[in-house]
C-alpha cells in the first residue's frame, strides 16, 4: 500500500466526482462530465445520506483501456437511475484542479501506472456515501488491484452490502491501441469521440482529425487528446491490467463476472451490456 492521502484533496476529488456525475445527469450517451471547477462541494452533513434504505444496486464495468467502459457506462447510468463512478475521471479531476491527490497521481497516470490502492480506495470510500449514490453505483476502473477489491468488499460489508455483478468488456490487445490513439475528448463534459469510429460532426469526411476540425457536438467546444492516450503508454496500462487487473475477476468468481464480447459494433456490445445488466 502506498502513503496516506490528505482527506481535504480526496473530498475536493470526490466533490469533483460528485459533480460530474450530477451534469451527466442530462448528458448525451457518450458523456462523462469530469471539470474540476464546476464542482460543488458536498456539505459535512451529505455523505451519510446514501447508505440508509433498501438494496443499493452495486456492479463493476470491467475492462482494459479503450474497452468502452466510458462509451457505455451512461447508457447504463439512464437504464438503473444510479450514477458511473469512474475513479480514472476522478484523478483526472483531482489533477485538473492541482489538489494534493493530483498532484500525486499525476506522475503515474501519465506513465500508464495504477495510482496508489490508498488514494483510489479513499476516493471511493468517499464517494459512496454521496446521496446520488442511494441506489447504488455503477464502478468504473475500480478495483483494479485485488487488495482495491478487499478493501471495496470490507467498506460494503460494514452496510450489509457486496458487489452483485461484473460487467466484462472483453477487447483484445490489438484492436485497442487503435481505439486509444484515435479518442478524443470534450474536457469539461467528458464526452468521447472516436477520429475513425465516432467522429465529431465538425470533422469533414476524408479529413486528417486536426484540432480545427475537432469540436465537441454540443458545445463547439475544441476537443482533446488525453496524455495518457498514447501507443507507449498503452504498453503499460495493458501491462497493469492483465497483472494487477484482471486478477480481480477471479477474486469475485464466475457467480458474479459476465463476459461481454466488446469488438465489436457499439450496438451489438450495447444489446449484450444491456442484457447483462438486468436488475431483479
Ligand atoms: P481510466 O480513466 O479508468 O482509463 P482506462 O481504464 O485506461 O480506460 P479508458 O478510459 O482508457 O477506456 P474506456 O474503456 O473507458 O474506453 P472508451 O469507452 O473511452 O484510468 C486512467 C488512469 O488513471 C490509469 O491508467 C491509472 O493511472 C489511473 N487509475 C484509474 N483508476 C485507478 C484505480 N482504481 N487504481 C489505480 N489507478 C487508477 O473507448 C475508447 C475509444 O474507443 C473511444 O474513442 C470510443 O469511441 C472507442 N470505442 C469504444 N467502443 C468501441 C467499439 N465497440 N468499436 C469501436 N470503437 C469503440
Amino acid at each position: 500500500m502506498g502513503q496516506k492521502f490528505s482527506v481535504v484533496a480526496v473530498v475536493a476529488a470526490g466533490a469533483a466526482a460528485a459533480a460530474h456525475v450530477a451534469s451527466k445527469a442530462g448528458g448525451s450517451p457518450g458523456s462523462s462530465p469530469k471539470k474540476a471547477e464546476e464542482t460543488e462541494k458536498p456539505t459535512a452533513a451529505e455523505p451519510e445520506a446514501a447508505v440508509a434504505g433498501p438494496a443499493r444496486k452495486i456492479m463493476i464495468l470491467f475492462g482494459p483501456p479503450g474497452a468502452g467502459k466510458g462509451t457505455h457506462a451512461p447508457k447504463i447510468e439512464a437504464k438503473l437511475q444510479t450514477p458511473q463512478l469512474s475513479t480514472g475521471d476522478m484523478l483526472r479531476a483531482a489533477v485538473a484542479a492541482g489538489t494534493a491527490v493530483g498532484k500525486q497521481a499525476k506522475a503515474a497516470m501519465d506513465a500508464g501506472a495504477l495510482v496508489t490502492d490508498d488514494i483510489v480506495c479513499g476516493i471511493i470510500a468517499d464517494r459512496i456515501k454521496e446521496p446520488d449514490c442511494t441506489s447504488g453505483f455503477i464502478l468504473d476502473g475500480f478495483p483494479r488491484t485485488v487488495e482495491q477489491a478487499k478493501k471495496l468488499d470490507e467498506v460494503l460489508a460494514k452496510n450489509g452490502e457486496a458487489v452483485a455483478k461484473v460487467v466484462e468488456l472483453r477487447v483484445p490487445d490489438a484492436v485497442l491501441e487503435e481505439r486509444i490513439c484515435g479518442r478524443w475528448v470534450h474536457k469539461a463534459s467528458g464526452r468521447s469521440y472516436h477520429v475513425k469510429f465516432n467522429p465529431p460532426k465538425s470533422l469533414p469526411k476524408g479529413k486528417k482529425a486536426k484540432p480545427k476540425y475537432m469540436l465537441d457536438d454540443l458545445t463547439k467546444e475544441p476537443l482533446m487528446q488525453r496524455s495518457d492516450d498514447t501507443a507507449e503508454a498503452l504498453v503499460s496500462r495493458l501491462k497493469a491490467y492483465h497483472a494487477q487487473t484482471v486478477p480481480v475477476l477471479q477474486h469475485y468468481g464466475a457467480g458474479k463476472a459476465v463476459g461481454v464480447d466488446a469488438n465489436r459494433g457499439l450496438d451489438a456490445v450495447w444489446a449484450d451490456i444491456d442484457a447483462a445488466t438486468e436488475w431483479d
